[in-house]
Formats: C-alpha cells, sequence, structure tokens
C-alpha cells in the first residue's frame, strides 16, 4: 500500500485542487452540516459526470473492446465469503493509538513520513515499534512521544448484521472482486466454460482506514472498476503483439532495493524478454493501460509503474505492479494490476464445498492410464480399526501422485501424522486404461484494479493549468473533450435583442443532439468564459449580432463563434454544422485547427 514516497515537500496542489473542487463542484466532504465524516466525499454536479465519463472511458477500454462480460454484486455479503478469502484473517494495517490524545494512526505511514524507508508496510509490528522509538516519532495530532506504544494489527473491514439480531454477520465488500469470484461457478456457465474469460464490476468498495487523508486519496468509501481475468495457467497467452512496443516505465523491485535506484523506460516486449515482468498477462495489461492513461488525461511524465516488493504483496498475489501517479511531489497508487494465481478460486471452492473448476474439453477424447486402488477392507479394517477408511483415503490419493510407490511387497502412507504400512496385496492397486474427453482445471486470475477516485484526483491535478489571458491571470482544467462534464457553454453575447432566444435554441438543439451543454447568459462574457474554463469544458459558442444577421458582417448570418478552452483560438461555424462539427471535436476526429 503506497501513497507515501515523496519526492519534494508541500502539498499546494492539493490545497488548490480541494478548494476548486468545493467551488465549482467536483467534490467535498460529506455530511458538512453535521461536521463532516473522514474519509466521505460527495461528488457534486461536476464530478458526478466527470466520474461516470471516467467509468464509461474504463468500460470501453477494459470490457467492450476486450469482449468481457460485466456484472453487478451486491456491497453487504456473508463472513463465510470472507472467510474463504482471506480478508477476515489478514487484510490488516498496522495501527499505534497516542497515549494522551488517543487518537489512532497507520504505523506505517508515521515511519514512511519520518524516515527513508519507502514501503514500511512490509514490516513487523515489533520492528515498526523499534523504528518507531529510535527516530522519535511523535503522534502527528498533538506531539506526543510514540515510543514504546504497541503497534497492533487494525482489520480495515466494515462489519454488520444481515437481518436482525447479530446470527448472520455480513461485512460491506473491501473489493469489488469477491463478487465476482464467489459467482464463479455461475458466470463459468454463461461464459459456456470456455476459459480465457474476463468478468468486470464497476462499484463501491469499503474500508475502515485508520487515517483517511489527501481528499479522495484515501477514503473509506470508493469506487473500484475490476477486471478479473480467468485462464488457464498451462495454455492460455495474451495477444502481446498488440502492445508489444508500448513504453512503460518500471519500477522494478530490484530497483528499489538499490540505492539510486529509478525507474527505467522500456517496451513491453523487452520487459517480458530481460525477466522484469515476470507474468505476460501482467504486461499485456501494463501495455493496454498505458495508453488508456494516455487517452484519459494522466500526464505520463508523472507517472511510473512501481513493483511491490516481496513483502508488501496482498495475501493473494504472487506478484503485483501498482500504477502510479505524482501528485504534489507524491506518488500515488490509482491502479494495482495483480497476478492472483488460483487462491480465490481453490479457497471458495474448499470453504463452500462447490466446485469451482473448469471441465476443460480436449478436442479429441485421449486413452491415459490411470492407477487405481480397491482396498481389502476385510483386511484393512481388523488391522487400522477405526482409522481403516483413513488409510484407503491415502492409499488412493498415493495411488494419483506417485503409483511407483506401489512397486514393492508393502506400501506405506501418512495417517494422522503416523505412518502405516500396508501390503500391497491387500491395496487392490491396478493401473486401469481409461478414455477421457477432458480435464479440470483450476482457472488462474490476473486482476488490473482501478480505483477511480484516485484517477478522479488525478485526472483534475494534472489537467490544472494556470496562463495570463488579456493580463488577467486564468486557471483552467485541461481536461480530454471526452472526459469533461460539459462539452459545450451556450451564452448569448447579451440577454437583449433576441439573441437570448437564439442562444436557447442552439442549447437545446445541441442537448438534442446528445451533447452536454451549460447555459449562461449572466455577467460578462469574459466572466463566463472563466467560469467554463475552471470546469474544463473545452468549447463555447457565442451567439451574437452576425449569428442574427444584424451585425458589421451579414455574411457571418447564421454562423456562431466557438471558443476552444485551451488556446482561446476562435472560430466561426454554420449553426446547422454545429452539433456534428462539436461531436467530431469531442471525439478527436478533428482538431480545432481543422476548422479552418
Ligand atoms: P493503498 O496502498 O494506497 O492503501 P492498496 O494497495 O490497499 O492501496 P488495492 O488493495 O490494490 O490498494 O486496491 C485497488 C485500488 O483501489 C487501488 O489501486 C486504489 O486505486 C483503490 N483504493 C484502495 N484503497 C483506497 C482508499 N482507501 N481510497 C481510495 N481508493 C482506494
Ligand atoms: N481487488 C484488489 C484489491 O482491492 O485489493
Amino acid at each position: 500500500m503506497s501513497e507515501g514516497n515523496s519526492t519534494a515537500g508541500g502539498n499546494t496542489e492539493g490545497r488548490r485542487l480541494a478548494e476548486l473542487a468545493k467551488r465549482r463542484g467536483f467534490f467535498f466532504q460529506s455530511s458538512g452540516a453535521y461536521g463532516g465524516v473522514a474519509g466521505f466525499y460527495t461528488y457534486g454536479p461536476q464530478g458526478a459526470t466527470l466520474k461516470t465519463n471516467l467509468e464509461e472511458a474504463w468500460r470501453d477500454r477494459f470490457v467492450t473492446r476486450e469482449g468481457h462480460m460485466e456484472i453487478d454484486a451486491p456491497d453487504v455479503m456473508p463472513e463465510a465469503v470472507f472467510e474463504a478469502s482471506g480478508h477476515l484473517d489478514t487484510f490488516d494495517d498496522m495501527i499505534v493509538e497516542c497515549p494522551a490524545c488517543d487518537a489512532t494512526h497507520r504505523a506505517d505511514h508515521l515511519i514512511e513520513d519520518a524516515t527513508d524507508i519507502e514501503e514500511a508496510e512490509s514490516m513487523a509490528n515489533e520492528a515498526a515499534m523499534e523504528v518507531i522509538a529510535d527516530h522519535e516519532v511523535g503522534c502527528p495530532s498533538c506531539g506526543e512521544p510514540l515510543a514504546d506504544e504497541p503497534v497492533d494489527n487494525f482489520n480495515l473491514m466494515f462489519g454488520t448484521n444481515i437481518g436482525p439480531g447479530d446470527a448472520a454477520p455480513g461485512y460491506l465488500r473491501p473489493e469489488t472482486a469477491q463478487g465476482i469470484f464467489v459467482e464463479f461457478p455461475q458466470l463459468a456457465e454463461y461464459a459456456r466454460n470456455q476459459l480465457p474469460f474476463g468478468v468486470a464490476q464497476v462499484g463501491k468498495a469499503y474500508r475502515n482506514e485508520i487515517s483517511p487523508r489527501k481528499s479522495l486519496v484515501r477514503v473509506r468509501e470508493f469506487t473500484q472498476a475490476e477486471l478479473e481475468h480467468f485462464v488457464d495457467p498451462e495454455t492460455d497467452e495474451p495477444p502481446l503483439e498488440r502492445v508489444a512496443d508500448v513504453e512503460l516505465p518500471l519500477y522494478a523491485a530490484a530497483a528499489q532495493q538499490r540505492e539510486e535506484g529509478t525507474a527505467v523506460e522500456m517496451t513491453v516486449q523487452e520487459a517480458v524478454n530481460e525477466g522484469v515482468i515476470e507474468s505476460e498477462w501482467v504486461a499485456f495489461y501494463l501495455g493496454l493501460a498505458a495508453g488508456w492513461y494516455d487517452r484519459v488525461g494522466v500526464d505520463m511524465d508523472r507517472f511510473r509503474y512501481r513493483q511491490h516488493l516481496p513483502g508488501e504483496l496482498s495475501h493473494y498475489a504472487s506478484d503485483c505492479w501498482d500504477a502510479e501517479s505524482e501528485v504534489d511531489g507524491d506518488w500515488v497508487e490509482v491502479t494495482g494490476f495483480a497476478y492472483r494465481g488460483d487462491y480465490d478460486l481453490t479457497n471458495h471452492a474448499a470453504h463452500s464445498g462447490e466446485d469451482y473448476d473448469i471441465f476443460k474439453q480436449y478436442d479429441e477424447p485421449v486413452t491415459v492410464e490411470r492407477p487405481t486402488v480397491d482396498p481389502d477392507m476385510s483386511e484393512l479394517g481388523p488391522t487400522f480399526g477405526g482409522e481403516a477408511e483413513a488409510v484407503a483415503e491415502a492409499l488412493a490419493d498415493l495411488a494419483g501422485r506417485n503409483p511407483d510407490a506401489f512397486e514393492g511387497n508393502t506400501v506405506t502412507v501418512e495417517v494422522d501424522g503416523g505412518e502405516r504400512t500396508v501390503p500391497v496385496e491387500q491395496t487392490g492397486f491396478a493401473v486401469e486404461e481409461v478414455t477421457e474427453a477432458g480435464e479440470r482445471v483450476t482457472p488462474h486470475v490476473v486482476e488490473p484494479s482501478f480505483g477511480v477516485g484516485r484517477l478522479v484526483y488525478t485526472v483534475l491535478a494534472h489537467a490544472y493549468e494556470t496562463d495570463v489571458v488579456d493580463g488577467e491571470e486564468r486557471t483552467y482544467l485541461s481536461l480530454p473533450s471526452a472526459l469533461a462534464p460539459t462539452t459545450v457553454g451556450v451564452f448569448p453575447l447579451m440577454d437583449r435583442d433576441g439573441l437570448g432566444d437564439r442562444a436557447r435554441e442552439v442549447a437545446t438543439q445541441l442537448r438534442e443532439a446528445g451533447l452536454a451543454v451549460t447555459y449562461d447568459d449572466s455577467g460578462a462574457i469574459g466572466r463566463r468564459y472563466r467560469r467554463q474554463d475552471e470546469v474544463g469544458t473545452p468549447f463555447c459558442v457565442t451567439v451574437d449580432y452576425d449569428t442574427l444577421g444584424e451585425g458589421d458582417s451579414p455574411d457571418l448570418a447564421g454562423t456562431v463563434t466557438v471558443r476552444e478552452r485551451d488556446t482561446t483560438s476562435q472560430r466561426r461555424v454554420a449553426v446547422e454544422e454545429l452539433s456534428e462539427t462539436l461531436q467530431s471535436l469531442r471525439r478527436g476526429d478533428i482538431g480545432f485547427g481543422d476548422l479552418g
């Protein structure tokens, strides 16, 4: 879990973003009337639309264009799910409590802030206590020394009761992924039991974070966009050629452990060839996602992929790379790309007793030799008494694993930690020839897990620009047109002489064409431009006297001024071509300069 790793001081970027976000309706702390609750944010009208547009862009790239399925599972799930998934036992952060003011803090974050240690999360609790003492770390709230205060594990899940009473405990899901894993048997049916297939979900996840901070970056309720791609580990390969030449800034675990180690640029293919990224599936998704981040407005000069250090890996992952964006000199994890292997499906199978395998049909049936046993229970019973069944089961297991063990006169198996020896003639050992139509496979899982709120935060921070226009400082959000909450602001030069009526007609026409439009006739035209600039509206349309055919240039009748946000340049466009032109600009089919 990385968020520290400060590369420069200050938090100017975060502060001015929070101020703009609240003033212009992107996001603000929830329940302010009751003092606010840490870790809960409301997206205002601009933010909710931006978030929806980002989610749609994610769906388009990672679900529709890849041919995957999407589901929508409940937020509350029964305790058994999280016993099986391992979250009940291991989904913990390190907590330390101040003896003076009772404030609670994440011990690993305190250590990262006070020392050069970059990933304190992988430390043991005792080691964390020692570092806190050695560096005389104090409570950030009141300054009291925290030396000798215990560092404990704190489970991050929000618990609840399902129905009245406490007989059926449940939890708010800490990751959307479990809603997919639990339903795997059903979902495999929908995929006609054909691997590979992917299942996506965009929904809420909940974590009772010890110390929420940095507005949307660490909250207690957030939206994840997750894809669980189920693959046959033996035979399925990703279409690596599609992304082979994509350049990735990779900060591998080995580089992090070296002094002076930094991220290095290499192509996806080079990273795989050189063994920097072990899993080709993970490499494929890092390549696919890099192009997407760029398109949705992440500044790729402020971006890297960082591999998890061994002690940092989640309980389910064998390898993981985080996509990290830089904001205010800190690296923020926006996505985790994990190779989860068969961890989840195997555990749900073991805990539920259901079948979480896929039956994989061969092209042609194959004949194989199958070792079997048929123990003589009239001999095993008197010899092993109540253990006879267990001995028979152990013999069957051994025959499957190691048929050579039955070559001598006796065979030895382990039952309840002790060795039991059986004459081979009593085991009924035989090797049969059987024809098989297919085999059972437990799929492996590759998981890109995107945090939507952290992406909203990054995209806004990276879009934030200032310049000087007409001698005045201007703030604008250089959002990609397809993501901007409003595509076009429509203004009459003034609300009189029929200009307002004509501008309202234009706004209606654009809305009917499916564009997101804001109509504004209040204040000076320059102020109206600034308001739209601050919420990232890429185009503004002004209706003036020329539009009505009452200006100095009769040839401009029936045209409006279209102004581009970033350059503030303007062009005249005929009203009858306006919606088509703006749609093409929004999709990026044409650039503003193409308007002539
Ligand atoms: P961190 O180290 O920052 O706590 P994590 O490693 O626990 O993050 P994951 O468990 O990999 O994060 O979750 C997948 C994604 O969900 C993250 O990449 C992030 O974008 C998002 N996410 C996780 N926790 C939070 C949170 N508390 N607030 C907002 N987004 C979160
Ligand atoms: N699904 C990855 C995570 O949230 O931990």
